[in-house]
């Protein structure tokens, strides 16, 4: 096979501007470099800086055209000599870029082995927000059993894992979402109690007992809220802020509280081992079914710029999947 005449499909932008600028074009299939797996991807998760990186905000900036999409699943194609992988075998994995393409380039020390009991479009919704929520709850917050998490955006797909991560480690859940529309989906991944933002959401959680951790995914007005109800000695996690406002928290909040104000980020670059602690941790509570690893909804190739458009309208539940092919529901 001549890699470098070969073409694939790929949702390309060529200039970061809005969903519209996406283009689905074919392209040059990628060529491995030293330490790079070629993977035929079979689903791609959607994520909410897919959109950052679309309109050219997000911190991962690609030199333009460039493919968008950020986590895949699929099969090896071609793998580095001396590789554990072989062509033929499943992983998943997140990609810095170029996700939403028929191939991808996988850095080896990046890629997870599917378990065949996750099928590819759940096994796409692995690689970024799980690992994200289990360092945040464990690592970041050293949760424990008994406390009370606030989590925002709980139907969101960060928001979904954090409410299971919450009741695997014996923890109570309120989740906070955009609207009544979305508790049906927050109350199925184990939430004790669901707040909607469309209420005096930090009065309900006060009258709950507050909250001892606070996964704050939103930013702007939601962090200063979450600061009226959080409890003494609690730890506010600050993940992102897809409501488009970088807060300003207030240190006297703190003071008075007793609280610890905790920035979440990780990269394969500079923690692979925690990386690699929190995707054994997670495989092994879904290899016990104390997790549920899915997509919620599934959308065909073509129709990226609609979910992406749902996933800005905040329209969506769970982690939606790009599949490469046959049925979305
Ligand atoms: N730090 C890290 O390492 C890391 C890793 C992964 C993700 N993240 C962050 O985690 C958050 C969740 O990511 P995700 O991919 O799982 O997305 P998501 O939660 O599935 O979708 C974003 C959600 O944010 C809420 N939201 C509130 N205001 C919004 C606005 N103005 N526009 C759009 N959405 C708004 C919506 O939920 P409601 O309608 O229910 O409010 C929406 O469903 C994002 O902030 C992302 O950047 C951080």
């Amino acid at each position: 096979m001549n890699m470098k005449t070969s073409t694939m499909k790929a949702w390309v932008i060529d200039q970061p501007g809005r969903i519209d600028a996406l283009q689905c074009l074919d392209v040059p299939r990628p060529v491995p470099g030293p330490g790079e797996l070629l993977v035929k991807v079979s689903a791609a998760a959607l994520n909410f800086s897919d959109l950052l990186m679309v309109e050219g905000r997000y911190q991962v900036r690609p030199p333009p055209p460039f493919a968008a999409g950020q986590e895949i699943a699929g099969r090896v194609v071609q793998a580095p000599a001396g590789s554990t992988l072989q062509p033929g075998d499943r992983i998943c994995s997140k990609v810095e870029w170029g996700g939403f393409a028929d191939y991808a380039l996988v850095r080896e020390t990046m890629a997870i082995r599917v378990p065949d009991t996750l099928d590819d479009a759940a096994a796409a919704t692995l690689p970024v927000v799980w690992p994200t929520a289990w360092i945040a709850l464990h690592d970041r917050a050293h949760l424990q059993p008994g406390e009370t998490v606030l989590v925002h955006a709980a139907a969101g797909g960060l928001g979904l894992a954090c409410l299971q991560l919450v009741r695997a480690a014996g923890a109570r859940s309120i989740a906070l979402v955009g609207s009544r529309k979305k508790f049906d989906a927050a109350r199925a991944a184990g939430a004790d109690e669901v707040v909607s933002m469309e209420d005096a959401w930090s009065d309900i959680v006060r009258e709950h007992g507050g909250a001892d951790v606070v996964v704050d995914s939103v930013g702007g007005d939601a962090t200063l809220q979450s600061l009226r109800c959080i409890a003494r000695n609690g730890r506010l996690l600050l993940v992102g802020f897809s409501g488009g406002q970088i807060p300003q928290i207030p240190a006297n909040k703190l003071l008075l509280k007793n609280l610890s104000a905790l920035g979440v980020y990780w990269s394969h670059d500079w923690s692979l081992p925690q990386v690699e602690r929190s995707v054994a941790a997670l495989l092994d509570l879904h290899a016990r079914a104390s997790i549920r690893v899915a997509p919620g909804r599934t959308y065909p190739f073509g129709e990226l710029p609609l979910a992406l458009r749902d996933l800005a309208g905040r329209g969506t539940t769970g982690k939606s999947v790009l599949l490469a092919s046959g049925d979305a529901s």
